[in-house]
């Protein structure tokens, strides 16, 4: 059966694709004494090479090619000369733009030894992601995502960031529906067989509540605790869903 969406699935995925290579790169070179530009400038070449377009680059007045989230940062870090140390946890989130269609993923990075708190906070959230995404199908509520992310987190005794969320994707980088990573069971609207968004819950060790700093972009944890997220981008299926962020 050749159904209308496959060939906006097939064109996610291609994007998809490129940008979980550029985090593959990232894993390569992320060590102690490196630089948060030094991991955009490995996004920014590999995205480059693959004939794609890094979507944050410029978006809103975005400067660099990658978000680069370090400890207490929540989302939107800017790459900087800033140097990574032993014990750091940082999220990097690229966009790729290739033939029309975007590709939006995001994984945590350990540098050198980290603490068994912070190795908790990131196996928990990429458990809350991964859960949320296998209940995907045709008819689910989207209330139904974020009450599976929301359950797993706070049986750690983490907490779920609610002043982000996922998002649809597709031509356009971000659009309808937001993705809550909260929320309650049944409620929301229903997702249907074609549709393609984010899932990227942001946890953290402490309390929920952020703020942003006067650069305009990046999003710390109020009470400077650690902050996790990862992120899919997926597309919904009559009976299941296809996660187009896969590096292999
Ligand atoms: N990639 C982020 C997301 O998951 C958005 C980054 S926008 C930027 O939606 F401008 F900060 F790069
Ligand atoms: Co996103
Ligand atoms: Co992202």
């Amino acid at each position: 059966m050749n159904k209308n969406f496959r060939e906006s699935f097939e064109k996610t995925k291609v994007a998809g694709k490129i940008a979980a290579g550029a985090l593959d790169e990232v894993a390569k070179i992320i060590k102690p004494g490196v630089s948060t530009e030094e991991l955009d400038k490995v996004c920014y070449e590999y995205i480059n090479d693959n004939k794609a377009y890094s979507a944050p680059l410029f978006y809103r007045g975005f400067p660099k090619s990658c978000c680069t989230s370090t400890n207490h940062v929540v989302c939107h870090g800017i790459p900087s000369d800033k140097i990574l140390k032993n014990g750091d946890i940082v999220n990097v989130d690229v966009t790729a733009f290739k033939d029309g269609w975007h590709g939006d993923t995001s994984r945590m990075f350990k540098v050198g030894e980290i603490s068994i708190k912070a190795e908790k906070l990131i196996s928990t959230t990429y458990e809350a992601m991964m859960k949320a995404i296998n209940i995907v199908k045709d008819g689910i509520h989207l209330g139904d995502i974020g009450s599976t992310i929301q359950t797993h987190v706070e049986a750690q005794g983490f907490s779920v960031v609610q002043d982000f969320c996922g998002h649809g994707i597709g031509q356009t980088f971000h659009k309808e529906p937001n993705i809550l990573h909260y929320g309650e069971k049944g409620s929301g609207e229903k997702i249907t067989e074609g549709m393609i968004f984010t899932i990227e819950p942001m946890i953290n060790l402490g309390k929920y509540e952020t703020k942003t700093l006067n650069d305009g972009w990046t999003a710390v944890t109020k009470d400077k605790s650690l902050s996790a997220q990862f992120e899919h981008t997926i597309g919904v299926t009559k009976d299941g869903f296809e996660i187009f962020t896969l590096s292999n």
